[in-house]
């Protein structure tokens, strides 16, 4: 736990179960770099923070998944995020600077889904050296399938594998309650990048399946997307504590078999949370 600096914008306010995704995504991403040897890989966060938050309730102050990225004993050869406003990037600069003794790290300000910010990013990426891109989108409205068919269509590393994602999908109810509405139907569809998710809406709108079905299919949906982008492999994960159902799902797409297992490991663990008597710090670098 940190000092919260409070001559600065206040980090945004997270609760338990983001904080419980931190720690899960701590874990995953220490596992992963352990499997790198020594090819080259980047890491790419497009969704970035400010570097650090505060956890509603306990004002327990604690690194976001940029900082937490940075921290794995075995170091990506290029970070690169993308935040969205400069007082995010300008507090990322400076928590991420004493990380950044190789040079490595790359902040960019723009808008993710936007054509240029996206070939700023491509651009950063070395030909052939594998990436990794943590998608962490506040809210489904937020999230293209334009910008998911792009970094796959990005170019493949030396083994042939595309760029992995690693996607927080927002399975929300707010993608759950808005599902009938005119209104959300262009967002969703931007999401999906099709229309299919409307036979699932019609489908709830008849009774014909229930909120959990509803629920499930629109996961199924948007991975039978990621395998029509030709990955090899699409896992999915929901973390349970916390909400049930989950607030979110994890879905990863991969061209490498090895990945399921560590996503399984970190976010299936059973854990404590800093706030919490028995949290243990020895598994942290
Ligand atoms: C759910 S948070 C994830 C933050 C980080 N991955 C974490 O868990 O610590 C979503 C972040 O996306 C940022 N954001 C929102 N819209 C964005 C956009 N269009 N492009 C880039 N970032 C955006 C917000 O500022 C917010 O920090």
């Amino acid at each position: 736990m940190n000092e919260l600096n409070i001559s600065e914008k206040i980090p945004k306010q997270i609760r338990k179960w983001t904080c419980h995704k931190l720690e899960c995504f701590a874990d995953y991403i220490e596992a992963y770099t352990r499997t790198l040897d020594n090819n080259k890989c980047c890491y790419l966060e497009l969704y970035a923070g400010c570097g650090n938050c505060i956890c509603k309730g306990t004002d327990c102050v604690i690194e976001d998944s940029a900082l937490r990225a940075l921290r794995t004993k075995t170091k990506f050869d290029k970070y690169m995020f993308v935040v969205t406003d400069h007082q995010n990037a300008r507090s990322l600069k400076r928590l991420s600077t004493p990380h950044d003794t190789a040079n490595t790290v790359e902040i960019i300000t723009g808008n993710c889904i936007n054509e240029k910010v996206i070939q700023q990013v491509f651009d950063l990426i070395p030909r052939s050296a594998s990436s990794l891109a943590l998608i962490d989108p506040p809210g489904y409205r937020k999230l293209r399938w334009s910008t998911i068919k792009k970094l796959a269509a990005h170019g493949k590393d030396w083994k042939g594998h595309k760029m992995e994602l690693l996607i927080i999908f927002p399975l929300e109810m707010a993608l759950l309650r808005n599902l009938t509405r005119p209104e959300c139907e262009a967002s969703i569809t931007r999401l999906y990048g099709n229309r299919k998710w409307q036979e699932i809406k019609q489908n709830k709108l008849v009774g014909k399946i229930g909120l959990g079905k509803a629920r499930q299919r629109l996961a199924e949906l948007y991975k039978a997307g990621l395998k029509g982008l030709g990955y090899r492999h699409i896992t999915d994960f929901k973390p349970s504590r916390f909400s049930k159902p989950p607030v979110y799902h994890i879905i990863l797409a991969s061209d490498s078999d090895s990945r399921a297992k560590i996503l399984e490991e970190a976010w299936g663990k059973e854990r404590y949370l800093p706030c919490e008597l028995l949290y243990s710090r020895k598994d942290r670098p």
